[in-house]
C-alpha cells in the first residue's frame, strides 16, 4: 500500500493532515517559501520520516543537518540531489553518508537509470519527480512503474523505497498509487482536493437533516440516566 508523505514545511498543514501522513518532505524552495521550524517538525513527526535537503557543500551540510536534527527525530533522512549544479553525480557522497549511518534520500531524479545508481550507492529513499518528467512530455506513469518493479525485484528486503514527488494534481497521485509507488509526497493543496466531492457534502446534509439521536432511537430503554 502506498504511503502518503506531506510535501511541506508548514506546521499548520502538518498538524491538519497528521492522521494520514507517514512522513514529511521538504526542500530548500519549500523552506524558503513556507518557512517552518525544523526542530518543531521533527518533534511532530516523532520518529516518522522527515526529509531535509543539503546544499552547498553537500557532505558537510548533510553531516551538520544530521547532527543538529537527528536528536529530535530518528526518522530523519538527509536529501542529496542526484546531480550537482554542474551535472556531476553525488554518488560518492551518498555512499559516504550511508556508511556513516546517515539515512539518505537521493532526490531530484527523473529517470530509472538515475534511480538504479542512487539505490546501488546506498540511498534508502529515492525520489522521482513525476511532475517535472511530465513538464517535459515524459511518461511519468511508465517511469514510476519501472522504478517500482526494479526496486521490488532488487531491494525487496533491503529497504530502498521510491518516493514520488513533484505531484501537481489528484490525477498524478492516483496514477502513481495505481502502479504501486511506495510513497507519494503530496503538497497540502493537492491533498485538500483529494477530500472534496460536492455529492458527499450533499449526502452529509441529507443524513444530518434526517438524523434521529441515539437517545430518541433507543426511547425508554435508555431511560433518563443515559448510557
Ligand atoms: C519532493 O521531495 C520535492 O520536495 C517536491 O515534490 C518537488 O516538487 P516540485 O517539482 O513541485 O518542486
Amino acid at each position: 500500500m502506498s504511503k502518503i508523505f506531506l510535501d511541506t514545511s508548514d506546521i499548520t498543514s502538518i498538524n491538519s493532515w497528521n492522521s494520514v501522513i507517514s512522513g514529511v518532505t521538504t526542500n530548500p524552495s519549500i523552506l524558503k517559501k513556507e518557512g517552518g521550524d525544523l526542530e518543531e517538525i521533527c518533534k511532530l513527526m516523532d520518529g516518522r520520516h522527515l526529509s531535509v535537503e543539503s546544499g552547498g557543500d553537500f557532505l558537510q551540510q548533510a553531516e551538520t543537518l544530521y547532527k543538529w536534527l537527528y536528536p529530535f527525530s530518528s526518522g530523519l533522512a538527509i536529501k542529496v540531489p542526484f546531480l550537482d549544479t554542474k551535472g556531476n553525480h553525488n554518488l560518492d557522497i551518498i555512499r559516504e553518508l550511508t556508511e556513516a549511518g546517515i539515512t539518505v534520500n537521493c532526490t531530484a531524479m527523473m529517470s530509472l537509470s538515475q534511480i538504479i545508481l542512487a539505490s546501488k550507492a546506498g540511498a534508502k529513499f529515492v525520489s522521482l519527480f513525476a511532475g517535472r518528467i511530465d513538464d517535459e512530455g515524459g511518461d511519468y506513469k511508465e517511469v514510476v512503474k519501472d522504478c517500482v518493479t526494479y526496486l521490488d525485484n532488487n531491494f525487496f528486503d533491503k529497504g530502498c523505497e521510491l518516493i514520488v514527488g513533484s505531484v501537481r494534481t489528484v490525477g498524478n497521485v492516483l496514477d502513481c498509487m495505481k502502479v504501486g509507488a511506495h510513497i507519494v509526497t503530496i503538497p497540502p493543496s493537492v491533498l485538500q482536493k483529494m477530500i472534496t466531492h460536492q455529492y458527499s457534502i450533499f449526502t452529509s446534509n441529507q443524513f444530518e437533516n434526517d438524523y434521529i439521536t441515539a437517545e430518541q432511537l433507543s426511547g425508554q430503554r435508555l431511560g433518563t440516566s443515559g448510557i
